[in-house]
């Protein structure tokens, strides 16, 4: 038994780096196009895995080149890996671009993530139930996505959504989510508020609790995050670093935290450190690749 479930997507990110982004219209010259391994459910269960928590991974591959590498990742980090199946269509992939400032646009086709349907979810069922703590995101099948948050719920676990790529989702899921970790955009989507300024991030989480959720935890990029509960509202510094590329980020703070609070760390405490997963996740290329250990993590924070 994991304490901590991911289920969720598995992406090859074609990555190019450039000065700036190109216009409508406009062609620019690059300075380099490489692969690395990605996808917010593996780089959120992989980052769970190197700050030495207990988990699972349960998502779809492709049977191709992709997909094996993706095993083969599994395979070293020590992931649990028995309900991740395998399907006819291709692992899939992203566009990825990075500027000079590490800003990064992506664009993921869904391919074989789309595959895991209603199927899968009654061979996982069982599963679920014994699960401390679930990790979702948004990067597979909506319909199903949400069912197995219903039923999660129903079996009295724990759930952190990362509500990424954002859409608008109903009060009756959001209702029953216990961690949900929108970005500033992520957020403004789910609220239809502006959160261009602190006061608008902190009353956009506020509608959130309004509609249910138990923690709003509102990432800000290099600011740091604001985590918000119906008896605390705090907002929790980031660290400086050098921006090299922040793909990722997100999902390693989302790794983080929840190793953190299923370590029984208060949701401050928590928000720290998973910061400081993010912060360091940008000193580095690529998605996987930039995911740092817990002995990395705690020398950061000794500094
Ligand atoms: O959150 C970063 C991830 O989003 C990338 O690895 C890319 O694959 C997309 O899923």
């Amino acid at each position: 038994m994991a304490k901590i479930t991911v289920v969720g997507s598995f992406v090859m990110d074609n990555v190019a780096k450039m000065q700036k982004f190109p216009e409508i219209g406009e062609t620019i010259l690059g300075e380099s196009l490489e692969l690395f391994p990605g996808g917010k459910g593996v780089n959120q269960c992989v980052s769970v895995a190197r700050l030495g928590g207990d988990v699972e991974m349960i998502g779809m591959l492709g049977k191709d080149g992709n997909g094996d590498v993706f095993r083969q990742i599994l395979k070293d980090e020590n992931i649990k890996s028995e309900y991740v199946f395998s399907c006819d269509k291709p692992t899939a992939v992203a566009q990825v671009q990075i500027n000079a400032d590490g800003q990064n646009r992506i664009c993921v086709i869904p391919s074989a993530n789309y595959e895991f349907g209603f199927d899968e979810l009654e061979k996982i069922d069982e599963r679920l139930k014994t699960t401390k703590l679930l990790i979702l995101q948004l990067e597979m099948r909506l319909d199903v996505t949400k069912e197995i948050i219903r039923r999660a719920h129903s079996y009295g676990v724990k759930i952190l959504l990362n509500p990424a790529p954002a859409v608008k989702l109903e009060k009756e899921i959001l209702g029953i989510v216990d961690y949900l970790t929108p970005n500033e955009t992520e957020l403004s989507i789910l609220t239809g508020m502006s959160t261009d300024t602190d006061e608008e991030v902190l009353q956009a989480s506020k509608r959130l609790l309004s509609y249910g959720v138990k923690t709003v935890v509102a990432t800000l990029g290099g600011r740091g995050a604001l985590a918000a509960t119906e008896d605390s509202i705090e907002f929790i510094k980031g660290y400086k670093v050098k921006a090299i590329d922040t793909v990722a980020a997100g999902d390693s703070f989302n790794g983080a935290l929840a190793v953190a609070l299923t370590e029984g760390n208060p949701l401050n405490e928590a928000v720290k450190f998973a910061n400081a997963m993010g912060a360091l996740t940008v000193t580095k290329r690529g998605a996987i690749p930039s995911l740092h250990t817990r002995k990395e993590i705690e020398e950061f924070l000794s500094f």
